[in-house]
């Protein structure tokens, strides 16, 4: 049985007053209605995140959006695990398409950050998806599959149960367009299948597969419901308490 979890990825978004607020809104709701099936976790932004570890009172995970594949050293601009661990952080989004479009990284370095989280005992919530185009020339299962199978590569079973993968369709992201139950269903029950072939089936069975695209207050449960979807990463509807909390909500009731 896997639980479901609900990852709210806050972006380049919020003031430090408007990300406190919003997070002390979200844990009063998990204690106030006793959310015990859902796991939730928020992505702020790394000057937040030291902050916000002050206010989860452990009802929350933190993680963070992204990190270095070094331990320390001259990278400016970047942070290690090391340093994430210190501001509280549980889990690490590696991979989202806005780093593999804006920060060119590619699978190999995806593949170096995940490794790094492991090793240093986080949580990596691996992002994979294809684009409009990848879609329209029915290549997704392939781009899909080489993301996952470059992406976890040199990973043995015992990784496996740390791992979370989040499948978000790049057309999906940011455009209101989200994919229909049956196009993530579909998707989803074909990344479990891969799975099946990198680690094995019982253990893919395990792994949480999370949709994200455009996932919000009205479509989260359709999407929760179906049987290889195991939450959301959730974008702009994060970004306001009422809309997360009824998508976290909906992810407790199935
Ligand atoms: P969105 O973003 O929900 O705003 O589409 C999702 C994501 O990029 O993780």
């Amino acid at each position: 049985m896997r639980n479901k979890i609900v990852a709210g990825n806050w972006k380049m978004n919020l003031s430090l007053n408007n990300a406190l607020f919003l997070v002390d809104a979200i844990v009063e709701y998990i204690e106030i209605n006793a959310i015990k099936n859902t796991q939730t976790i928020i992505a702020p932004s790394f000057p937040f995140l030291h902050p916000i570890s002050g206010r989860i009172k452990g009802k929350i995970k933190l993680a963070a959006q992204n990190c270095s594949e070094y331990n320390n050293g001259a990278y400016t601009g970047d942070v290690s695990t090391e340093m994430l661990k210190d501001c509280g952080v549980s889990h690490v989004i590696i991979g989202h398409s806005e780093r593999r479009k804006y920060h060119h990284e590619n699978d190999e370095t995806i593949n170096l950050k995940i490794k790094k989280v492991l090793s240093d005992d986080l949580i990596p919530i691996l992002c994979i998806g294809e684009t409009l185009q990848e879609r329209e020339n029915n290549q997704y299962f392939d781009v899909v599959k080489t993301q996952l199978i470059k992406g976890l590569e040199g990973l043995n079973k015992h990784h496996a149960d740390k791992l979370i993968i989040a499948y978000e369709p790049v057309w999906a992201i940011g455009t209101g367009k989200t994919a229909s139950p049956e196009q993530a269903q579909e998707m989803h029950a074909f990344i479990r299948m891969q799975l099946g072939e990198i680690f094995d089936k019982a253990i893919a069975d395990e792994i949480k597969i999370l949709y994200g695209g455009s996932c919000n207050a009205q479509n989260a449960a359709q999407l929760f419901a179906c049987n290889d979807i195991d939450g959301g990463l959730i974008g702009g509807a994060s970004l306001k308490s009422e809309e997360f909390i009824k998508i976290i909500e909906a992810a407790e009731k199935i």
